[in-house]
């Protein structure tokens, strides 16, 4: 297999994983496995602002950004919360779906107490790379967390929970761990200075840590796994506004910038195939991916049909003088910015993060993949909440 073209090895992927998940996890009907738990007890949450429940607001470096200023969080929570939008984040939906609590933030919390219901380790402006090995590439973060920062951090919250290993096995096993969307810090604090095709260099990296932080949990004991791809960073209105492509850069269709889409692409092909790997490496794991590129990209083509508003690619809360809405000197929550008036209309909250009602439409197209993936043959009567269990 390892001598296939990448391209024909994703296609296989793409064919056979449902194959691969159907002949390697017994129906939840049989009992007796661990993924026939009804419920799980608590989730545990990896990843950058999109995922972050609260860690920004606290972390020094970032606490009282702009996020924690009006009008984000003006739909849902009433107030800024932490969460880089106007409302909930797709690990909100998930966790409601899921009938866990919504985990802890990591900075937020002390004692096993706190962390017991789940933690969410994701932080705004967090990379997968180390800072140190991005800056060895002339590449500057913004904020000096990785992926490997919030695995330690989770390695202090397990020990916090038990010191007894077969404990720490029991709570890895009843628990469902949320890896957001990594990456994306990685390669537009990248596209600052570099042209994408160098940027595209750091893809086998990214996924190689991804890869590393995954084989750490389930080593530790994980059994479920939901793994966020990356979403198309060329739609995004501040690549859209700060980076103006060459004439032929576009998607007719869309109007997105195609060359940074393919680096989105190129990342989701390496992800979707390590995941495959992985899953063959350790049979009886639930390793899912949850797409993000597609449910976005059937926004900002089709925003209509889906009830959203004519201009997918201006953010909601912004200014400036370009149709994106983004300018950092508008930049959402700082004096001069200005919102629409409606952000159930928009896909992008803030020209780098979505609007409330873009994560719930994503949110609803991760549970349908995880749904059609793992419904297991001949089981066709079960209720949505036993399939769920099962993932
Ligand atoms: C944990 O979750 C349960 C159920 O949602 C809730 O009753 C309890 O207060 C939570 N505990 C902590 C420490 O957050
Ligand atoms: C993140 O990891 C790096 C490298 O191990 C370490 O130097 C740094 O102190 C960590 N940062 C935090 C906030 O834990």
């Amino acid at each position: 297999m390892t001598t296939l073209p990448p391209l024909v090895l994703a296609v296989v992927v793409l064919l056979v994983a449902p194959a691969v998940a159907a002949a390697a996890y017994p129906p939840a009907a049989t009992g007796g496995s661990l993924l026939s738990l009804t419920r799980y007890a608590r989730m545990f949450a990896f990843g950058n602002s999109l995922t972050d429940t609260g860690n920004g607001a606290i972390f020094p470096l970032t606490a009282g950004g702009t996020f924690m200023q009006p009008p984000y969080g003006e739909t849902y929570f009433g107030y800024p919360n932490g969460r880089a939008s106007d409302g909930r984040l797709v690990i909100d939906f998930l966790a409601q779906q899921l009938k866990v609590p919504l985990p802890t933030p990591y900075l937020a919390g002390t004692t096993a107490a706190d962390f017991l219901n789940g933690t969410n380790f994701a932080v705004g402006g967090a990379t997968a790379l180390d800072s140190e090995f991005l800056a060895n590439l002339g590449i500057q973060t913004a904020v000096p967390i990785s992926f490997s920062n919030q695995t330690s951090w989770f390695n202090n919250v397990l020990r916090l929970l038990s010191t007894s290993g077969y404990e720490q096995r029991r709570i890895m096993a009843r628990s469902v761990f949320f890896v957001g969307e990594m990456g994306f810090n990685d390669y537009t604090v990248a596209l600052v200075t570099k042209p994408v095709d160098d940027v595209a260099s750091l893809v086998p990296h990214v996924i190689g840590t991804i890869r590393s932080a995954l084989t750490a949990m389930i080593g530790a004991g994980a059994r479920t796994v939901v793994v966020t791809g990356m979403l198309p960073i060329g739609c995004e209105p501040s690549q859209l506004a700060l980076f103006p492509g060459e004439p032929g850069d576009y998607d007719p269709a869309s109007g997105c910038n195609a060359r940074l889409n393919e680096l989105a692409a190129q990342h989701n092909r390496a992800l979707r195939r390590m995941l495959w790997e992985l899953g063959l490496r350790y049979p009886g794991r639930s390793l899912h991916y949850a797409g993000m590129y597609s449910p976005v990209m059937a926004l900002v083509t089709s925003p209509a049909a889906n009830g959203f508003g004519d201009t997918p690619l201006a953010a909601c809360c912004g200014g400036g003088d370009n149709p994106y809405n983004f300018d950092y000197a508008y930049f959402c929550g700082t004096p001069l910015s200005t919102a629409c008036a409606d952000p159930s209309k928009y896909v992008s909250w803030d020209g780098i993060h979505y609007t409330e009602a873009a994560y719930k439409f994503i949110a609803d197209s991760v549970l349908k993949g995880l749904l059609s993936v793992q419904e297991p043959a001949g089981s066709q009567q079960a209720s949505g909440d036993e399939k769920l269990a099962t993932i």
